[in-house]
């Protein structure tokens, strides 16, 4: 099935990699070009959006690379300018930026704390006040919020910024769905669960916490908790991201779309 957004305009916010390999952002940004989308790849890491851009190019797709650090009002207002000003219309707009700094309440420390907040709830909230003008305008737009399953409950690790970040950024999906569904714009969640991407490969604290820093034991361990007996990929992430932000859910606004192989139904 080709052409499920063709010639919508896609903003991916967090476009790059942070390392080798298929971040779900990098994912979601060629997912979308394959569908017809032209994609701006933002990053504040220059290598990384030029990569995520040229894939897509070399795969006969329209794409431009964008370096912003979207945690500055200031910038994404001008990542939405320039986005405007090279495409004309931002129709798709994908907050995807995120990290998770390992640590309970007592071990996290503030300025962790403070990180998470800046880098997972602001960039998303920046996106949004931002863009949502762009597509009143426009009539049209629809936004995915790339959240977590830890947004709904403990998921194994304690990391108290990433439990809290992901679960407002939920809220304030839910919240700004209903506050805008008249006018034309639809907002969702997605919630990977397990995933095998690179962001968690070069978390050494999280290898620390799964498999005393042993990246194969954290995997091994990672699999054989999910009920489908093993981690998802940033193309199962990219594949709901898809489906949220084409027509196919034009009835579909403030919902949280869980892709964790079942992780969340299960008590032990
Ligand atoms: N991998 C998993 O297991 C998993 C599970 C659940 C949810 N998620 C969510 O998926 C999202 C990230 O996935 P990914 O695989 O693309 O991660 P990634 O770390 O590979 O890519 C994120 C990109 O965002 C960029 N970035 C970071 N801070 C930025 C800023 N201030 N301004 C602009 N760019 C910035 C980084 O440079 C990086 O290229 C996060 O929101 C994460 O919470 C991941």
């Amino acid at each position: 099935m080709n052409g499920r957004v063709q010639d919508r305009t896609a903003l991916v916010m967090g476009a790059g990699s942070i390392g080798p390999g298929w971040g779900n952002g990098k994912a979601i940004a060629v997912t979308l070009a394959r569908q017809g989308a032209q994609v701006m790849c933002v990053d504040r890491d220059p290598a990384a959006a030029e990569e995520t851009a040229a894939l897509i190019a070399a795969e006969g797709g329209t794409a431009v690379a964008h370096v912003a650090d979207a945690t500055s009002s200031d910038q994404v207002a001008a990542v939405r300018d320039a986005c405007v000003d090279r495409f004309g219309s931002i129709d798709i707009l994908v907050n995807n930026i995120g990290i998770a700094p390992v640590g309970g309440v007592v071990e996290l420390s503030v300025e962790d704390w403070d990180r998470a907040f800046d880098i997972n709830l602001k960039t998303c909230f920046l996106g949004m006040k931002h863009v949502i003008p762009q597509m009143l305008a426009q009539g049209r737009g629809a936004i995915v919020n790339i959240s977590s399953v830890a947004s709904l409950r403990w998921s194994g690790v304690a990391y108290a910024g990433y439990y809290s970040t992901k679960a407002a950024m939920n809220h304030l999906t839910r919240t700004t769905a209903v506050e805008y569904a008249a006018r034309g714009i639809r907002i969702n969640a997605v919630l990977p669960g397990l995933m095998r991407t690179p962001m968690v490969e070069n978390s050494g604290a999280l290898a620390q916490d799964y498999g005393a820093g042993d990246i194969e034991a954290m995997w091994r361990k990672r699999d054989a908790q999910v009920p489908m007996g093993h981690m998802g990929d940033a193309w199962d992430v990219a594949n709901a991201t898809l489906f949220l932000a084409s027509d196919e859910a034009r009835y579909i606004t403030g919902i949280e779309l869980v892709v964790d192989g079942g992780i969340t139904l299960k008590f032990a």
